[in-house]
């Protein structure tokens, strides 16, 4: 494994995440990032919709690790960052999690 532990911070608790809502958070480089819990699997994506720039963090958890904006109603799988549905067109970022301890540490980017 090339990242160092250093590389993730702690962001929530695992019973922060509900399995039907995001939760958003705020690193401290000031990256707003969007947790989405699917079983005990955390996902990260960035909290911004490509669309026009929505909190993603606002939507909903319409099905398992599809997370749609609040605003146009563009879903993204949270797993790949891919869009499902318009009207957005481009994916979201996501990040790498490590869940240790019932403790979300969020890392680098994946896509
Ligand atoms: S801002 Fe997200 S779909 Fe329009």
């Amino acid at each position: 494994m090339s990242e160092t532990a250093s590389a993730f911070v702690r962001v929530a608790h695992v019973e922060d995440v509900e399995p039907e809502f995001p939760l958003g958070v705020v690193l401290e480089d000031g990256r707003r990032i969007c947790l989405v819990r699917d079983g005990e699997e955390i996902h990260a994506v960035e909290d911004r919709c490509p669309h026009r720039d929505f909190a993603l963090s606002g939507g909903d958890v319409v099905a398992p690790c599809v997370l749609e904006c609040p605003w146009h109603g563009a879903r993204f799988d949270v797993r790949t960052g891919a869009v499902l549905q318009g009207p957005a067109t481009d994916a979201i970022a996501t990040f790498a999690v490590r869940v240790e301890a019932g403790v979300v540490l969020v890392g680098p980017r994946r896509s």
